[in-house]
């Protein structure tokens, strides 16, 4: 059976499903919060979190989000987050082109998810979802060197390799324009 995936931002009665993931070391072995800590993700505190989610969401908009990754029948089954980079913004050699409404972003699924296509069907929603709610016109992902898995959902859902540093923190950068994704996607 082909599973689909629907991606939606969160709402207050996610945050203990979030909250749990991201307490399992296998999820976030590679994961750093780029670009930015979130603030309320280490937190166990729901009313804290949502509160501290509400502010950021409303100081920094849409390009400002955190998503849940849901089956048909809407379990949850993953997260993707994404934010706006400011202006002079590096990550190593990687600087955001000035002027161009850039967001970076990842994902995260619950391990026992993994391997059936399902990072790559949730990516290309996710990259729906920042083309089309968004003002975004840059969206990338920073895959850490020794996640081969990142980089084959980031592959596949059509971001390409920034070629210009190794690496930094371990990490390299992923990128896709909006006129990549409107080739590839045929929005
Ligand atoms: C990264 C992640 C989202 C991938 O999800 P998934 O549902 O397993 O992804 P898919 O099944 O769509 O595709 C995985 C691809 O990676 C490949 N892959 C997996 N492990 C691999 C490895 N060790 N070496 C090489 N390729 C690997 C698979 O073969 C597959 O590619 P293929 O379709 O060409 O065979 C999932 O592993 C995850 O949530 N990991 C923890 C969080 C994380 O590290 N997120 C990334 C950024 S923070």
């Amino acid at each position: 059976m082909v599973l689909r995936i629907v991606v939606k931002e969160m709402v207050k009665g996610d945050l203990p499903f979030l909250l749990d993931l991201w307490h399992m070391r296998e999820v976030m072995r590679y994961a750093d919060e780029f670009p930015r800590l979130r603030g309320w993700s280490k937190s166990d505190d729901i009313e804290y979190a949502w509160g501290r989610y509400q502010v950021m969401r409303g100081e920094l908009g849409k390009e400002y989000t955190q998503l849940v990754l849901r089956l048909d029948d809407d379990t949850p089954i993953g997260e993707s987050f994404f934010a706006c980079l400011e202006e002079g913004y590096t990550f190593g050699k990687w600087s955001k082109p000035e002027g161009i409404v850039s967001v970076m972003g990842d994902i995260k699924l619950l391990p026992q998810y993994w391997g059936q296509g399902l990072g790559t069907a949730g990516m290309r929603q996710v990259v729906r979802y920042v083309f089309t709610a968004t003002i975004c016109e840059l969206f990338v992902v920073p895959p850490n060197r020794k996640n081969p898995a990142a980089y084959r959902v980031y592959e596949k859902a059509g971001f390409k390799l920034f070629t210009g540093m190794r690496s930094w923190r371990n990490h390299q950068i992923m990128e896709m324009s909006k006129e990549m994704y409107r080739e590839s996607y045929g929005d």
